[in-house]
């Protein structure tokens, strides 16, 4: 038994680097991972799980309490062990177990014997019970489990593990993954195999009708559509195809795209224009016509007219959203989605055909629909029993802020689930669920539960919003973010294909990681509310978990696209309900703990503050059932200090003590979006411990004292391991809590108590003056405004925005992607919203103005100096003005090259000097003054004096540095040379500046270029 006061090795050292190597390539290792059994959103890497619970259940051997067997037994063990010789002292043995924790990391040592019986005989060897009574392993509990990583982990590591997650489709999942595989092992995969293998057979025979293959024998594999809606302009009503993009395949050799043209009516026909397609190969991206909508506006191919997103979605909604066809009594399409192409696979050909669609195409999707309408009539003339057969639960409503913004599909009239799929993909939906629920009934309802991770995958590649993938043509997935966004052209796979989306496919997968399972012992699975939590006191040995990320992902409305199908595949299923409420059709929200103002509990609104309520409730429970010489750890990732600020309190008012925090990167990195804005690489693991009852009471003065050093100590470390940036910033928490939460509570000298936000905004400020001291050095660092020797608060403001948004790579560049698909889709992904419009588009970096502001703030940096000159904030995000976009600015109308010149003419009589030059557009000149007699002083507040403007109209170092990067952009060299020859003689502050921007900017921009490129001319 680890003795209480003994500290845990995840208490003082961690590898992260090499963890986060493998944490980060695990996400592309797919056939037989666990996280593919079935899709659940925000998954842990198994790695860090792994590492981390290995930290947490072995003691630290360099601590005098560390049990003498362990460190016998460890010693023993770890010689078995390549790489991990454990040497002679206890420091050697500590870094021979951290070796191990990190190879073990690796995906491909998961299984090995070596690692695994290793791991388990140290775990057992650090739990035996001191008396010499009989083992029992050490039960890791997880309240709000998910996927299940971390109980699957524990369960790998010879624990037990208790997992629970207040959501059904989380709990079906975490059975599979923690009972059933286990239970059944690979014979589960054999059945799985046989019993889909019938299920397709039963099914293809059912459907056959509705996917007929073409007169010359191809088989289509996708169909290819657009939602569609009519012009309004006078005199036009044609029909808008509502389509994204024309390309439909961008393969070299094989490009394939759609080209269209108006045929109109001979005159006096009162028929609106039509538009007619044709397949052609473009020679480039020229000939492929510009898609028709954009952010929900769409333009009509045949006057040009634009339709406004209120004007599309009031088309769209009686149209429930636009999906299926309209015929009229004759059969003949009169509106709907319109096909735009089949894709097909020739007998005897390689690679995919693109045709146009006939009318035999339609008459199965005529047929589809019929069935649809039988199916729904007879359950109503059977008086509604059951289920409907299609889902007609609603969707979510979504909106706000918080969470609820991933949904908008109600504004199109998707308001039951059943409007997210085509009638053909409903038939084919619920002939799947219903041939899974009637398999005859054994004792164990494994293969049934079993058979409905395949109908979820299934319903996940056959859902109307998803796209096809023009470069790797294949149809792609639901959920490739968190989200439900509308999707105009979709694709239609054919389920029966060997394509993406195909039924084999899905079985194939499923029945892959029933197979390489079950390297894990069997765990306990309930469903259950994090707050209330099932277990007596003090049964736990670890809590580790991996909580709701604040209002990042709403799992619960997210969840219900796959509830709706389990349901009808295994009907009454004791998971499958509202434990809390028996009249909700779908998964459980009230007692959901995310932060989404649009939902409530009892009446109250799910704000910051119901949700840091709720996180301390679940706190306190897990303090309650911890062990009382037990451990904690909790994993999360927020872009916003709002975000952490809401766990942290939760913590330390549900009784906890943070004893440190170690940043696994969780992300692959080098994805497009994480370039420019400061996307999270890493999820911040806290160690903690339950906080005595009698912890003293701290001295505010202290605390202060203390912070600096430690975040600073930590700074270095964390850099050195390859944490950057805004991870860099939130890993600080770890050690900064620290000091603040072993507290029952902080005072002042007069006896105030310090809240927790008070103490925050010393961490980020103290965290913002060390990446300063860092980057400019520690007289910018101390700096207020106007201190002799500093640069201007421009370029605090502007190093600070770079640091932060520097990301953390880990040695994992490039990673092993084998699907491309999440960068194609990042790559031409665009929001349906405007709401989206100010994500993506406009260039320069970008960060969340909240991190911004807490940064700036305390370093005396007032933002709204400097909006429009070097930073623009439009809803919520801050973005760093590219220098292209302030050439005007700094050289008004007549451009770069008038400046130059004038710079060349006034270098032949002498020093030549940008000041003056610079801002020729602005009304009140600004004087030239010497950088002594700057001192503009502190302003409070947001508001900004005229007399303050003008003073920020002169001319900085930065913006010298801005307009000789300008002048090496337009070549002209001699005058940046006579530029930067009179700024070396002004002294020092360019130079440097420019040198740290150069460090700063990142790989690969425009602007490091630049820098780059001026330097180079700086003489030497
Ligand atoms: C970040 S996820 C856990 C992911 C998991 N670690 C994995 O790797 O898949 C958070 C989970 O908390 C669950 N949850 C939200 N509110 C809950 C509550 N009140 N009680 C229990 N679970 C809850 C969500 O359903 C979600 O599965
Ligand atoms: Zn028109």
């Amino acid at each position: 038994m680890i003795p209480k006061e003994c500290k845990r090795l995840a208490e003082v050292d961690f590898p992260i680097a090499v963890v986060s190597k493998h944490a980060a390539r695990e996400k592309s290792i797919r056939h037989g991972h666990p996280s593919t059994l079935h899709l659940w959103w925000a998954r842990r890497p198994l790695a860090s799980c792994r590492a981390v619970l290995l930290g947490l259940l072995w003691p630290d051997p360099c601590d005098p309490l560390c049990p003498a067997e362990f460190k016998a037994e460890a010693r023993r063990r770890l010689r078995e062990v390549g790489g991990c010789n454990p040497g002679t002292t206890d420091e050697e043995l500590g870094k021979a177990l951290l070796r191990f924790i990190a190879d073990f990391a690796n995906w491909d040592n998961a299984a090995h014997r070596t690692y695994l019986e290793v791991s388990r005989a140290l775990v057992k060897a650090a739990h035996l019970p001191a008396d010499g009574g009989a083992y029992e392993p050490p039960l890791v509990v997880d309240p709000f489990a998910g996927g299940g990583s971390i109980p699957l982990e524990a369960l790998r590591l010879g624990c037990e593990a208790f997992a629970s997650d207040l959501n059904p489709v989380a709990c079906l999942i975490l059975k599979v993954m923690l009972e059933d595989i286990p239970r059944h092992g690979p014979k589960l995969a054999e059945e799985l195999r046989r019993v889909g293998a019938e299920i397709k057979k039963q099914a293809e025979k059912e459907l056959a009708d509705l996917y007929p293959r073409d007169p010359d024998g191809a088989t289509p594999i996708a169909y290819l559509w657009a939602r569609t809606v009519r012009c309004e302009a006078p005199a036009c009503g044609a029909e808008i195809p509502l389509v994204r993009s024309f390309w439909l395949c961008k393969k070299a050799n094989r490009k394939r795209a759609l080209r269209h043209r108006v045929v109109r009516s001979p005159g006096g026909s009162a028929d609106p224009p039509r538009v007619e397609f044709e397949v052609f190969e473009p020679k480039s991206e020229k000939e492929v016509p510009g898609g028709t909508v954009s952010r929900a506006k769409a333009t009509c191919v045949c006057c040009g007219a634009v339709l406004p997103p209120e004007r599309v979605r009031a088309q769209l909604a009686p149209q429930r959203g636009g999906a299926d066809v309209v015929f009229d009594a004759k059969g003949r399409r009169t509106g709907g989605a319109r096909l735009l192409a089949v894709v097909t696979l020739k007998p005897g050909e390689t690679g995919r055909n693109y045709r146009l669609p006939g009318e035999h195409d339609y008459a199965a999707v005529r047929e589809a629909q019929a069935r649809v309408a039988k199916i729904l009539e007879e359950w109503e003339c059977h008086g509604r029993q059951g289920l409907c057969p299609v889902p007609d639960e609603s969707t979510p409503t979504g909106g706000g802020s918080g969470a609820g913004r991933a949904f908008s599909v109600q504004k199109y009239g998707m308001l039951q689930w059943g409007d997210l799929f085509t009638a053909r993909q409903k038939v084919a939906l619920r002939t799947l669920a219903r041939a899974a629920h009637d398999r005859p009934h054994t004792g164990d309802d494994a293969i049934r539960t079993t058979t409905a991770m395949v109908v979820g995958r299934c319903a996940d590649y056959g859902s109307a919003i998803v796209s096809w993938a023009q470069s790797g043509e294949f149809v792609r997935s639901t959920f490739g973010r968190q989200a439900l966004p509308i999707v105009w052209d979709f694709a239609e796979a054919v389920p029966w294909s060997d394509s993406s989306g195909s039924l084999d496919g899905a079985i194939d997968w499923t029945a892959r990681v029933v197979e390489a399972g079950p390297g894990w012992r069997s765990g306990q699975l309930q469903a259950a509310d994090a707050t209330d939590h099932p277990l007596p006191d003090e049964a736990a040995h670890l809590w580790f978990t991996d909580p709701p990320y604040y209002d990042a992902v709403p799992y619960a409305d997210l969840s219900d696209f796959f509830f709706v199908w389990f349901k009808r595949a295994l009907p009454g299923h004791p998971l499958l309900r509202d434990p809390y409420d028996p009249t909700n059709p779908l998964t459980p929200k009230t007692r959901e703990a995310v932060q989404d103002e649009t939902k409530n509990d009892d009446g109250r609104a799910k704000d910051r503050g119901w949700f840091e309520e709720t996180m301390a409730k679940a706190f306190a429970e897990g303090r309650r059932v911890l062990h009382e010489d037990g451990v904690g750890s909790v994993v999360f990732a927020h872009k916003t200090t709002e975000g952490w600020e809401a766990l942290l309190s939760g913590m330390i008012r549900g009784g906890w003590t943070i004893i440190g925090s170690w940043p696994i990167a969780t992300e692959r990195p080098g994805r497009l979006r994480s370039q420019e804005s400061a996307a999270l690489a890493t999820s911040v693991h806290l160690i903690c411990r339950p906080r005595p009852d009698d912890a003293p009471v701290g001295d505010w003065a202290d605390v202060l004292r203390e912070l600096p050093k430690r975040v600073g100590d930590w700074m270095e470390r964390l850099q050195s391991e390859g944490v950057r940036g805004a991870d860099l910033v939130f890993a600080c928490i770890g050690p900064a809590l620290e000091i603040f939460s072993r507290f029952s509570k902080v005072e002042t000298a007069e006896g105030r108590e310090v809240k927790l936000d008070e103490y925050l905004e010393k961490v980020w400020e103290v965290v913002g003056r060390s990446a300063l001291a860092q980057v400019l050095g520690t007289t910018e660092a101390r700096a207020r405004n106007g201190a002799a020797g500093a640069v201007e608060e421009d370029a605090r403001l502007t190093a600070l925005f770079l640091w932060t948004l520097q990301s953390t790579n880990g040695e994992v560049a490039g990673g092993t992607s084998d699907e491309g698909e999440d960068e194609e889709r990042a790559d031409d992904e665009e929001d349906d919203d405007e709401e989206g419009a100010s994500r993506g588009k406009a260039k320069g970096f970008t960060l969340v103005f909240d991190v911004v502001r807490r940064f700036a703030q305390p370093l005396g940096i007032e933002l709204p100096r400097w909006e429009k000159r070097i930073i623009e904030t439009k809803k919520g995000v801050v973005r760093l003005l590219p220098v292209a976009e302030r050439a005007k600015q700094l050289f008004g109308e007549d451009g770069a090259q008038a400046v130059a010149a004038r710079l060349e003419q006034e270098a032949a009589d002498g020093p030549a000097s940008l000041q003056g030059m610079l801002f020729p557009e602005m009304e009140t000149a600004p004087k030239v003054r010497g950088r002594g007699a700057r001192g503009r002083g502190k302003r409070s507040g947001a508001g900004v004096s005229d007399e303050s403007l003008a003073a920020a109209r002169e001319a900085t170092t930065l913006d010298r540095v801005h307009a000789a990067m300008l002048l090496q952009a337009g070549g002209r060299t001699s005058a940046l040379r006579a530029l930067v020859a009179a700024e070396q003689e002004r002294g020092p502050d360019f130079l440097r500046l420019a040198n740290a921007l150069s460090a700063l900017y990142p790989k690969g921009s425009e602007e490091k270029r630049l820098l780059d490129a001026m330097l180079l001319a700086v003489p030497r």
